[in-house]
């Protein structure tokens, strides 16, 4: 590495403790009590959407509405917040798809009738894609043909509707709603390291991942009212590779054994909105590695390599 990037580098390494904790501020007496607050999860009838729902369900939070295109889970999961939740708190549980403009309209009718408005929104819905760009033409080697460059072109559309379209309706249906009805409104996008730290048989997933992060973090300028949170976890236990939108499998090690736990996540993410923080690493010590990409690309492409047990076809 050449001497002025590793000073750099170093001083980024030595600094970033200080920075985090600075950014830690201590909790801010705007935030609204959870017995006030009426919270929208998006993506809600599994994985880390399902688990917040119970979290605010036990914290007693005034409203907890639970969104997702499954109806028979999204009923599961209403009546395990019913059975969690306090005397106060009312669950309503809306079946929809977030990248349809008209059933994020009627989710937001009956909330603005129902509660009069929402405090915080949970984007936590996504879906994956597992397979390296070239291998989704179905061509081994050489040039793809029509159909084959046509294939990666309507996954990449399932991949984009599900991580970029979906958040980005959610977005323009409830800002306005939060903005109007909110005495400290905020908002959290379950992103994910994918979307700053590049890795192989993720291209599709993490560019359509980054295009959601990106637009939130811009609307958090242009709605500075709005307390934007954007929480980028490594891997996490659960199901979530079952739906690939390219048929892909894993090939990294079980995410159900060496995947983040669930309630870690769903917990960290509330206190992120507690605390008002913007952008939140999980693990922590990943902000480092992001810090470590900018200045030393071919270190972490080298570890990502080898994560995701990835050796590239000899041309
Ligand atoms: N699992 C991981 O390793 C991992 C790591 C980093 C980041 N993340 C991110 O964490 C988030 C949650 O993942 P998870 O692990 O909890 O996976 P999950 O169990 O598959 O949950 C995803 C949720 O999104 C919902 N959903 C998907 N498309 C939707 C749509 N068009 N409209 C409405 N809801 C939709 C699904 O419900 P329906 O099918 O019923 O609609 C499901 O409830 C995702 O955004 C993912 O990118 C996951």
């Amino acid at each position: 590495m050449a001497s002025p990037l590793r000073t750099y580098f170093l001083a980024a390494l030595a600094l970033a403790p200080i920075f985090a904790y600075l950014r830690k501020q201590p909790k801010r007496s705007s935030t609204l009590p959870h017995k006030n607050e009426r919270v929208l999860i998006i993506g809600a009838s599994s994985g880390i959407g399902r688990t917040l729902a119970h979290e605010y369900a036990k914290l007693g939070a005034k409203g907890v509405c639970v969104i997702g295109r499954r109806a028979d889970k999204i009923a599961e999961v209403v009546a395990e917040c019913n059975a969690y939740k306090g005397p106060h708190t009312e669950v309503i549980g809306i079946t929809g798809d977030f990248a349809e403009v008209e059933d994020m309209v009627r989710a937001r009718e009956q909330l603005e009738s129902r509660w009069g408005g929402i405090d915080t929104m949970i984007v936590a819905a996504g879906v994956s894609a597992l397979l390296p760009l070239m291998e989704i033409t179905g061509v081994k080697s050489g040039n793809a043909d029509k159909e084959g460059i046509q294939r990666v072109v309507d996954v990449v559309g399932r991949a984009s509707r599900g991580n970029y379209v979906g958040p980005l309706v959610a977005a323009v249906t409830f800002v306005p709603l939060l903005e109007s009805s909110s005495p400290c409104p905020s908002i959290l996008l379950v992103n994910s390291l994918a979307s700053v730290l590049p890795a192989p048989t993720r291209s599709v997933y993490a560019s359509s991942k980054a295009a959601s992060l990106l637009l939130y973090q811009a609307l958090s300028i242009e709605h500075p009212r709005i307390a934007f949170s954007h929480v980028l976890p490594a891997t996490i236990e659960g199901d979530f590779r079952a739906s690939a939108v390219d048929g892909g499998t894993v090939r990294e090690a079980d995410p159900n054994k060496s995947g983040l736990k669930r309630e870690a996540v769903a917990r960290r993410c509330i206190a992120a909105l507690e605390y008002r923080e913007k952008n939140v690493y999980m693990p922590g010590l990943m902000g480092v590695a992001h810090v470590i990409y900018l200045v030393w690309p071919s270190f972490i492409e080298r570890y990502a390599r080898a994560k995701y047990n990835f050796t590239p076809a000899v041309m």
